[in-house]
């Protein structure tokens, strides 16, 4: 699986320029990119990245990629990240690292997004992986109730889930804030899901990566599969 992971981050690879400025995603397929990134700066390569987390961001600095940010880089050329679930019109389902929300500014900030992952992430439909719903500590009973209702509304099959909770430890996301998992089982309209969750105030953002995405490099053990919409 790691070789597949790695085969999907080098085809993404040959679409970065000296001169880029990248975003830098998060996840274990993404660590494959960084990695790869990482020679190509060593042997020469000018990039200016935005990682998406702070594993990330220590990723890159122990490979001497140069690092900024959005206070001072207003648009990026290209972003390059994993995902949980990726469906034919590469809408997406991400954040089971936990870096949902720093990777969807930064894939809004970019000109374009490119994912890269292994062939297990495509589904016909998304929803048989969990959401993850990040939300402010503040209030937590009250959100946790207003996305539960939500979830109902839209058929969700198992209850919510305070990533964390079973383990005696919450998650906590790099801003601080609690990821609350809803499994689904499919999301047959996810556009009104995204508006209705994004609409409780506790919310501050989901994992639904709904028309940022314009291309998928999906490595299978016959070749990589070059999606696009
Ligand atoms: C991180 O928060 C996630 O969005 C990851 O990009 C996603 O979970 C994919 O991770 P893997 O490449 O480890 O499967």
């Amino acid at each position: 699986m790691e070789a597949l992971k790695r085969k999907a981050a080098a085809m993404a690879l040959t679409e970065v320029r000296s001169g880029m400025r990248l975003g830098l995603g998060t996840g274990s397929t993404a660590r494959h990119f960084v990695d790869l990134l990482g020679e190509k700066v060593a042997a020469g390569m000018d990039v200016l990245c935005v990682p998406t987390s702070e594993v990330t961001a220590t990723q890159a600095r122990g490979l001497n990629i140069p690092l900024s940010d959005l206070d001072h880089l207003d648009r990026l050329d290209l972003t390059v990240d994993g995902a949980d679930e990726i469906d034919p019109a590469l809408n997406l389902i991400k954040g089971a690292g936990g870096a949902l929300l720093r990777e969807k500014i930064v894939a809004a900030s970019s000109d374009r997004m490119i994912v890269i992952a292994d062939q297990s992430k495509r589904v016909a439909e998304l929803g048989r992986f969990p959401l993850p719903i990040e939300v402010n500590r503040f209030g937590l009973g009250a959100t946790r109730n207003a996305v539960a209702r939500v979830l109902a509304a839209y058929g969700a099959d198992k209850a919510l889930t305070l990533r964390g909770e079973d383990k005696g430890a919450v998650y906590l996301t790099d801003g601080g804030h609690l990821i609350l998992d809803a499994c689904f089982g499919r999301i047959s309209q996810p556009e009104a899901l995204s508006r209705e969750l994004l609409s409780i105030p506790g919310v501050v953002q989901h994992g639904l990566f709904l028309g940022m995405c314009s291309k998928a490099y999906v490595a299978t053990p016959n070749g990589v599969e070059v999606l696009e919409r």
